[in-house]
Order: C-alpha cells, then structure tokens, then sequence
C-alpha cells in the first residue's frame, strides 16, 4: 500500500484550505490505514494537520483530509507529505511518511456564478431595471418567482461557444439566440430582503455607502454630482437591478414586459429604466467612434490559453488572473508587487485585506453601473481642430488620446502612422495581434501617451506601477451604448435608450465586476485615471473619462504642442450605483 496524493488537489475558503486526497489501493491482507500529519507547502504558505482519519478496505477508495492555514494559496505547485499508518492482518501497524509535488487547483463554480460576470452577455440588446423592493415579505416573494429564470455562467458560456462555432462555421449571425436575466442589490436592498445588520456590516464600506455617497472619492465633482443625476437614479432608492439582454428589440422588451408586470404583481417599484443597445451603424463601437471591448483579463480556470505552452495567457497579450479579483470565495492575485520608491508616489488606499464576509457571498461579485454621458460633437471638434495643431492626422491624434486607432487596431507598435493600420492592414485586427502589446518600450510615451485612456485604465507592464500590481486593478467590463449614433438617423420609433429632454444624449451604460469596488472600479477611476501626477508628473489626466480635475491637461510626448491643455470633459457621469451580484443559491436564501 503506497497512498498518494491526486496529482490536482482542490482549494476552497478563498484558498485558506486544501481538500488534501489521493487514491487507496487495497492489497489483500490490508485491513485498514490511517493517514495524519499531512502538511502542504507553497512557498511561506504552509497548512497542516496533525489529527489522524481512518479508511477500510470494502469501503474506501480515497482518503481525504481537509488542511486549513491562516495564509491563502494559490493556483500552482505546491509540496505535499503525509504520514500513513498501515494497519494489516496479524501484523504489527507499521508507519511511513511520504512527500509528493502536487497542484492546487479552484474549480470555478459555474453553475453558481451569474452569468454576464465571467461569460458577459455580449447581447446587442439591454435594459437595466432599477427597482425599489417593498416590505421583506412581499421582496423574497418577488425573488422567489425570479430565481430559476436567472442565467448562470454555465449557460452563457455554453451559448457562447455555440454562437461562435456556428457564425464561423456558417458566417451568419442570429442562428441561435438567447436572452437572459441577471440580478444584483445595493446595500439598501439586501436590508430590504432582511439580511441582518451583523451581515450587513461585514459588506465593504464603498458597497455600504453607494456610488452617490462617494461621491468625492471618485472624482464625481461638478456636472458629475449626483445631484445633477436625473431623478430616478439621482434620488430615488434603488434597491435592486435587473439586467435583461437579449438578439433583438423585441424579445428585449417582451422580457421586460414579463419581469415589470412580475414585480408590479409584488409590490416592486420600477423607479428607472436605462435601455442600451450596440450601434446599428457601426456594431462594436462606442459613440466617440472607436472600436470597444477589445482587452478583457483573461480567468485562470476559465480562459483557455490559445498556447499549451503559455498557461498564464489567454490570446496574446491576455495575462490570466486569479478568479477571486472577480468572484468572491477565490484567491485573488496575490499582495502589491513592492515598487521601488518614485519621487512622487501614487496616492494609495490604505491596505486593507477584505475581513471575514458572510459566507453566502461565495460566488458572487460586486457590480457597478455608471450611466456616462458623451458630447461627440465636442470631442470630435476637438480631435480635429488640435490634430491640425499637433501635425498630426485625425486618426492618429485620436488614437493617442484613446491608444488604439478606430478600428481597435494597437497604436503601440503602429510606428505612429498617421493612417489607421485596421484600414490599410486588417490582419493587425486578428485576435492574436490585436492586443499583443506591452509598454515597456515605449516607457516615455512616444506612441502611447501614459494618459492614453487604455493606458491609464491597464497600464499593462509599465513601471510604476509594474505589470504584478496592474493585474490586480482588472475588471470585468461588460458596458453598451445607449442613444441614437451622432449624425445618424437610426430607427426614428426608438430613442435607444436616451432621455427625449436631451436632444444629445447618447452615451455609454457603463458595467463593470469585480472582486472589490474600492480597489478596482474607483481605484483605476480616481488614483489613476483623475490623477495628472499618475503614473508620474506631467502624464496628465485619463482625457476619456477623467471628471475631477478643472484644468485637465494631457502630455503627448512628441506632439508639437505638449502638454495638450483639455478644454472640458466630453464623458460625465448621469448616474450609476454600486451593487452586488450574488450566486444562485444565495438568491435562493435570500427569497426564503
Ligand atoms: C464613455 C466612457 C468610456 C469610453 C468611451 C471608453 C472607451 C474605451 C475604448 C474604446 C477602449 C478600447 C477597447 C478595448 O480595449 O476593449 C476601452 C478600454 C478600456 N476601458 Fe474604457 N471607456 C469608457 C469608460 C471607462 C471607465 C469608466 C473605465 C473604468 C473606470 C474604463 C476602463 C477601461 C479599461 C480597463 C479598458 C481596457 C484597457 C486594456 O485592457 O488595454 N473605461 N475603453
């Protein structure tokens, strides 16, 4: 009898334990064996047991022990030793110890985790249904009826590779279709379901006090108040969101048809509905004009990497992040990578390694929704009149305020040619081109300025901050236009989602998940995105989506005018919440 270990061995608790187990082969005058005093080892991270289980030969097959240690692993080798105490038929028990090189594993729980989280939706149709829940009865009675029509990631995921596989087989969309429901709470709203204050108080504060209320630590200032937000999201409490996705307008609307007259029937109140839609007239790009959701992280245990060879990507230049920057219950990256001290040091949240949550929250993940306003005109205007300043083409002094051309195409790497490369060279638009880029050869900026807006928001492996910490600040975006395209009729019938009061409002419902809002969403909005200092002085500020600063300026390294100085902001904020997005089955403990 030689136990082992399994090759792959399972983590669990946000990677506090190790489902330690292997196979047990029964020779014939074994009777039984103990197994104690199994330890595994990860570098300082170390978990062990000295108590002893005992299998029997007729009954077990496996052995298992669960091994716990107050530090996280994560996926990776890891060292395993047991001791086994081998009990066999008029023998003396004799005992051995016994090492093995083991992988740690986190199998995502797919059937758990809702579906636009790690699969997206990836619907030319949405609607974002703000809801205020009535009294805790009447509530879980409305989730009640909900919980079986809401879409896993296990759904999408197989929709998905269908939908794929069939387009490029046949060439032609809308073979298959689907649509799908999502649900999400504010803080208000998990009260609301009666989730009691012990609870509740575990929950971050970012999540506790809301988007409106934080105001100031994201830069939210000015036209971006929520005061100024139109009343159904500025004011009226939101407890609930429910996000509809579906192929076409119709099946969008009879969806929500069905789940508004469902929460009428429960006392739910509609209190705001925001629609979006891709662009008709140019599918896959935002209302500036250029191509978006290109770069999504990739998920380790769930992207698979185009190269066997290369485990932690997925398509070129997609590193592969711990799942638990995105679902809760998961290991997450790993602590900050250390930085050698900068002159001018970004401005840090306070380290704060999230406490113990309750434990329905596994599987979960927090959302956040931001209605963003854009001015084409204006930023068009701008693109144009200051192109002719800088000597520069449109296509490419655009690309230097977004790094990348309209067409998606990279501009690292483009030779700063004044023709988007998308037009004169497709191939660069290949999956496998499109985002293989880093910034570590460019560290001044001479192609992408740092404030670039795909810079600033993932400044890939340029120092500071360094490719370890980057990796840490990843979300999930899962956003879609809403309003009709500027200088585009579109169908006259439908607003696509845009207040009539406003004749130029379009813009962008912008989604995100992540494993923590605070050091995510408003981290990458706040510390990097509004900061002019960051990642050093003079970068200037992110000139898509940066609110706070009044006098924004932008550096544009080898520009003829440089800084560039940015009139106004062509993105504000209308609205938005904080959210979070939990399993399944702790939908189904929350309508109980
Ligand atoms: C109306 C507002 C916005 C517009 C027009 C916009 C536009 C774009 C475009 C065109 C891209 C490049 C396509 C791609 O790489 O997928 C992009 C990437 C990205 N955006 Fe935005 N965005 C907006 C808001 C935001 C906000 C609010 C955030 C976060 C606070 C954000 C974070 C990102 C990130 C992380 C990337 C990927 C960068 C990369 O991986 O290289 N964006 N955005």
């Amino acid at each position: 009898m030689h136990p082992q270990f399994h090759e792959k061995l399972n983590l669990k608790d946000n990677g506090h334990t190790v489902e330690a187990a292997g196979p047990l082969t029964w020779e014939d005058d074994l009777e039984s064996i103990e197994i104690k005093d199994v330890t595994v080892q990860q570098d300082d991270v170390v978990a062990s047991r000295s108590d002893s289980k005992t299998y029997h030969k007729g009954t077990d097959t496996e052995w298992w022990l669960d091994v716990k240690s107050p530090n996280q692993f994560t996926r990776g080798r890891a060292l395993a030793s047991g001791v086994a105490v081998v009990h066999r038929k008029n023998q003396k028990p004799y005992e051995y110890s016994w090492p093995d090189e083991v992988q740690l594993d986190m199998p995502l729980d797919l059937n758990e985790i809702q579906g636009n989280i790690l699969a997206g939706f990836n619907k030319d149709f949405a609607s974002f249904l703000f809801f205020e829940l009535p009294e805790q009865a009447q509530a879980r009675a409305w989730l009640h009826g909900l919980v079986g029509q809401v879409a896993t990631t296990e759904e999408v995921q197989q929709f998905n590779d269908l939908f794929r596989a069939i387009r490029g087989r046949s060439g032609r969309e809308g073979v298959v279709e689907a649509t799908w429901m999502n649900l999400a709470f504010t803080y208000e709203g998990l009260r609301a379901l009666g989730v009691g204050l012990g609870e509740l108080g575990q929950f971050p504060e970012e999540f506790r006090q809301g988007m409106r209320q934080r105001a100031r630590e994201i830069g939210d200032i000015g036209d971006n108040h929520p005061s100024r937000w139109p009343n159904g999201l500025g004011t009226a409490t939101i407890h609930a969101l429910m996000i509809v996705a579906a192929d076409s307008i119709e099946d969008r609307d009879r969806e929500v048809t069905h789940f508004v007259r469902h929460a009428a029937r429960h006392g739910a109140t509609l209190v705001f509905q925001q629609d979006g839609m891709t662009r008709s007239d140019a599918p896959g790009h935002e209302h500036f004009g250029f191509k978006d959701g290109i770069s999504q992280p990739g998920i380790h245990g769930f992207t698979v990497p185009s190269d066997p060879h290369k485990p932690d990507a997925g398509w070129p230049g997609q590193d592969l992040i711990a799942p638990g920057e995105f679902v809760l219950g998961y290991p997450r990256q790993g602590p900050p990578a250390a930085e050698p001290p900068t002159p001018h040091p970004p401005p840090q949240p306070a380290d704060d390694p999230p406490g113990p949550r309750p434990e329905w929250t596994r599987n979960g993940s927090y959302l956040v929704f931001r209605r963003l306003q854009q001015d084409v005109k204006g930023f068009r205007d701008f693109v144009t009149k200051q192109a002719a300043q800088e000597r520069q083409s449109v296509d490419l002094f655009g690309a230097k305020l977004m790094g990348r051309y309209r067409s998606g195409a990279p501009l690292e790497g483009a030779g700063n040619a004044a023709d988007d490369p998308g037009t004169t060279d497709p191939a660069v638009l290949d999956r496998t081109r499109i985002n293989a880029f880093e910034y570590s050869t460019d560290p001044e900026g001479t192609q992408v300025p740092r404030a670039a807006h795909i810079r600033k928001t993932y400044p890939r492996d340029q120092r500071p901050p360094g490719e370890e910490e980057g990796d840490r600040r990843r979300i999930l975006r899962r956003g879609i236009p809403f309003g009709r395209s500027f200088h585009h009729g579109n169908r006259p019938d439908s607003p696509y989602g845009a207040d009539p009061q406003f004749p130029h409002d379009r813009g962008l419902c912008f989604v995100c998940y992540q494993g923590s809002i605070r050091d995510q969403f408003e981290f990458i909005q706040h510390i990097w995105a509004n900061q002019d200092s960051y990642p050093e002085p003079g970068a200037g500020v992110d000139p898509v989506i940066s609110h706070s600063s009044s006098t924004r300026s932008f550096g544009l390294p080898g520009g003829a005018v440089d800084p560039v100085s940015l009139p106004r902001q062509w993105v504000t904020a209308t609205g938005g919440e904080y959210f979070f997005s939990p399993s399944i089955s702790a939908l189904g403990l929350l309508s109980r």
